[in-house]
Order: structure tokens, then C-alpha cells, then sequence
């Protein structure tokens, strides 16, 4: 009697364990989420198109952007995105020729969104950055913060802070395939703020279930 009582416990205490188990494994792949992965895909200084006749007064630069979430089970909150441009690809000798803010939006998982944006900019500065031979590069950055959704929650804000530089030709047109776009980077590492939440996460669960 008693030993087949001390057995049940010891089955029941076991499939705790395992359920444990299963659970922080299926927090810990649910809990993963993948920064956006964003791309110039057009960029144009009309001011810089050699055979365009009204170069002299045109201060608009346009850009598209493609914001990709990759994520299949994750919403994305995107924070309103500061976009800036520079007249150098070298930020300790760059000066800001213009800037631009995304406002903010939400993003369902496995989506991609486009933005084509006008910016105005300063155009005796770009016309500055130019060659000779007409050609130049510019500097592009953004700022911004994400929130992912998992299930029914939102992670905290993670800092996106990305940049590229974009070389455009004598029209004035980013020298760069338009398929493959130029991938805004980032220097520092991505995942660590959602890594250390997700172990308070599982810790916190393990906890509350003890
Ligand atoms: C450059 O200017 C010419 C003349 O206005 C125009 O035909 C051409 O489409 C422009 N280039 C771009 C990329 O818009
Ligand atoms: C950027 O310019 C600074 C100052 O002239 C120079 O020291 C640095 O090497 C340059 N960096 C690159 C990547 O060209
Ligand atoms: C545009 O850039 C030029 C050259 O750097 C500068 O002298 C001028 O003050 C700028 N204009 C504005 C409106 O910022
Ligand atoms: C234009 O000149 C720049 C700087 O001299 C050079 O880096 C670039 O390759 C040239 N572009 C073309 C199309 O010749
Ligand atoms: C974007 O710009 C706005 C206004 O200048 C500022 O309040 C916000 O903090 C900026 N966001 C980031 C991520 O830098």
C-alpha cells in the first residue's frame, strides 16, 4: 500500500520535472526574436543628376526602405524611426544634410513593409560631397527602438541602431542593385538584451512553479 502510494508520488513528481523541462525549452524557442532587417532599396538626389535641368533648385532626396520581419510567430512595434543623412561615409567628418522620422507602426510577424520617403536636404551640401566626376557617397542612419509580441505580451524596448553608406552615380542614383538593396548594419551585438530577458523569464518561471 504504501510503497505503490510512494511510487505514484515519485511518477507524479517525475512528470513535473518533464513538464518543467518541455516548458522552459518552449519558452526558451518561443522567447527568440530576430531584429527586422531593413535595406535601402532606392535612393535619389535629383540635385545630382547631371542631365536633370532643374537640378539648381531641388532639394529632395528619396528613399525607399524595406523593413523586413522575419520572425514567423512575432509581431514587431517599431518606436517612430529617426532617419539621418550625411555628406560623408565617414561619421568624424560627416555633417548632417538632412533627416526624416518614420512614425511609428506595427508590424504583424513574417511581414515586410515599404517606405518611400521625401526628405528635404540641404543641397549645396550635397552638391559639396560630389566628385569631379560627378559621382559621391553619403552616410545613411537610423534610430529607433522595437518591442516584438509574443503570444500576448510585449518584450521591452530593444535599440536599433543601424547605418550604411550609399554611393549614388553622376544621375544621381544609388550605384547599388536594386533586387539586393544595401542592408543597414549595426556594430554591436543584437541578441543580448532579449537573451538576458528571456533567462529572468524562465528563471522567474521556474520559481513561480516551484
Ligand atoms: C535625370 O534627369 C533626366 C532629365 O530630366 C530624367 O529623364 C531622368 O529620369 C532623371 N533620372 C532619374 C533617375 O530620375
Ligand atoms: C575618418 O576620418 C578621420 C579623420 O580624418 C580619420 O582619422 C579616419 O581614419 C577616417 N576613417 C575612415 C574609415 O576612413
Ligand atoms: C547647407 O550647407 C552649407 C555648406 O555646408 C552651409 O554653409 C549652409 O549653412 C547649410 N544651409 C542650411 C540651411 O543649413
Ligand atoms: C569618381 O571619382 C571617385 C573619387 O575620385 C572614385 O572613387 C570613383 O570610382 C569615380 N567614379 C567613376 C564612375 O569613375
Ligand atoms: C528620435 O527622435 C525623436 C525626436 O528628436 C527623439 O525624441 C527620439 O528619442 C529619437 N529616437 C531614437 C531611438 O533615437
Amino acid at each position: 500500500m504504501a510503497d505503490s502510494e510512494s511510487g505514484g508520488c515519485c511518477r507524479c513528481c517525475f512528470s513535473f520535472i518533464i513538464t518543467l523541462g518541455l516548458t522552459s525549452l518552449f519558452m526558451w524557442l518561443s522567447l527568440r526574436a530576430d531584429n527586422p532587417k531593413i535595406t535601402i532599396k532606392y535612393f535619389y538626389l535629383p540635385a545630382l543628376n547631371k542631365t536633370f535641368n532643374n537640378r539648381t533648385t531641388n532639394n529632395t532626396l528619396i528613399i525607399e526602405l524595406k523593413l523586413d520581419n522575419g520572425n514567423k510567430d512575432k509581431g514587431i512595434y517599431y518606436d517612430a524611426i529617426n532617419l539621418t543623412f550625411s555628406d560623408n561615409p565617414n561619421r568624424s567628418l560627416s555633417h548632417l544634410m538632412g533627416n526624416h522620422t518614420i512614425p511609428a507602426f506595427r508590424q504583424g510577424q513574417n511581414k515586410k513593409a515599404k517606405r518611400i520617403v521625401p526628405v528635404e536636404i540641404n543641397r549645396t551640401m550635397a552638391t559639396l560631397a560630389a566628385f569631379p566626376n560627378g559621382s559621391a557617397v553619403f552616410r545613411v542612419d537610423m534610430a529607433t527602438a522595437v518591442r516584438f509580441r509574443i503570444m500576448f505580451w510585449k518584450t521591452k524596448r530593444h535599440r536599433l541602431m543601424l547605418g550604411a553608406s550609399v554611393g549614388v552615380n553622376d544621375h544621381g542614383v544609388g550605384n547599388f542593385s536594386k533586387k539586393k538593396g544595401i542592408r543597414l548594419k549595426s556594430g554591436a551585438p543584437e541578441h543580448g538584451g532579449c537573451c538576458a530577458q528571456m533567462g529572468l523569464l524562465v528563471g522567474l518561471m521556474v520559481l513561480v512553479l516551484l
